[in-house]
């Protein structure tokens, strides 16, 4: 890999010609005649905080999300219009659903609040659903389940709740998180399928959606990419399958699967002694390097595609790209 590599990272910029900018995490956002200019950086968020920057990470994800878009638009319509360059995607403003739907095929997680744990601890009833007995940690679950959370504002966290609450407490009407759910299992499905002929399982996800001026609904934000979702190669979890004394009830010992995506730097980071006691150390060079070859090899496994990184420098690029697009000659 070009040494020269971690310094031609993206980091976001400033673009004054497009009005004022909002900034999330990882994306950087402009408004145009209720249309959303959405740049994607390299800016990799963990533990809540921005960690670093991976060097491609911002063009893997405009890019995958873009896939998807379009290999699932037979299910639901979604926000994706085009993307004038690699790292640029143009959509649909929408209202968005004050709620995450997380879809989960497979009982897993590290953290206290994941089902692995509540499980471990003998819980059986979690996020409003009974759980049968015997599972075992990374298992796959009889059928995938939606366990959403509310879409915290900015700098909180957010907090589960049941399809129950949702509807009773009237953050979504209940016809419409109906459709959410049927939308978000089909687009699961549709996601284990292709991830499938790439040698990946789809573990799970996190979906958003909104709902345009005409009321539609609209799939928003990401789909289907490291960051929004965990993947396993299927060869690795076959053989932490078969590895015996992997039943172990409490989970200790469990060998994880090979991750393909975000999942992989909180592993090395608790690999490294963080236990999330005070900020994360920055993101380390080698780490940023092993972290872009994981998401540039999500992105080739899953679309089939090579990558082809876009020119350099990024933000020089993105620039002339969207002043010869907005800035009215
Ligand atoms: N079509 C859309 N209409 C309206 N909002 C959208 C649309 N697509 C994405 N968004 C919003 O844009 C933001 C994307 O930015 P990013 O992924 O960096 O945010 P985040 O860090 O995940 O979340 P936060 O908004 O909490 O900072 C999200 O808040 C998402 O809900
Ligand atoms: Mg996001």
């Amino acid at each position: 890999m070009d040494p020269d590599l971690l310094n031609q990272t993206f980091p976001g910029l400033d673009l004054e010609f497009l009005g004022p900018k909002r900034s999330g995490k990882v994306r950087d956002i402009y408004e145009r005649d209720n249309r959303l200019i959405i740049i994607t950086t390299d800016r990799l968020s963990a533990f809540d905080h921005i960690l670093g920057l991976v060097p491609f990470k911002g063009q893997v994800l405009n890019q995958l999300a873009a896939f998807w878009f379009e290999e699932t638009r037979d299910i639901v319509a979604n926000h994706f219009l085009e993307s004038p360059d690699p790292n640029v995607t143009i959509g649909r403003k929408c209202r968005p659903l004050p709620v995450e739907v997380v879809v989960r095929g497979y009982i897993s997680g590290v953290t206290k609040t994941s089902l692995w744990y509540r499980y471990s601890q003998g819980e059986r009833y979690i996020y409003g659903m009974e759980f049968p007995e015997g599972l075992s940690k990374n298992e796959q679950l009889p059928q995938p389940i939606i366990t959403p959370t509310t879409k915290a504002e900015k700098g909180g966290h957010d907090e589960l709740i049941t399809s129950r609450e949702i509807v009773e407490n009237g953050l979504v009407d209940g016809e419409l998180w109906d459709r959410v759910c049927t939308a978000a299992l089909a687009l699961f499905a549709r996601g284990q399928e292709v991830a499938a002929r790439g040698g990946l399982l789809l573990v799970d996800t996190k979906y958003e959606f909104g709902l345009n001026d005409e009321g539609e609904l609209l799939l928003i934000d990401e789909i289907h990419t490291p960051d929004s979702s965990r993947f396993w190669t299927a060869t690795s979890y076959e053989d932490v399958r078969s590895v015996s004394g992997q039943r172990s009830s409490n989970g200790q010992n469990v060998v994880e699967p090979e991750n393909y995506d975000k999942e992989f730097v909180r592993l090395a980071y608790a690999a490294r002694g963080y236990i999330g006691d005070g900020p994360p150390a920055p993101l380390a060079d080698d780490l940023a390097v092993q972290a872009s070859q994981r998401y540039i090899g999500c992105y080739e496994l899953l679309t089939g595609s090579r990558f082809v990184a876009g020119q350099n420098p990024v933000a020089e690029r993105v620039e002339r790209c969207l002043r010869q697009r907005f800035l009215a000659k």
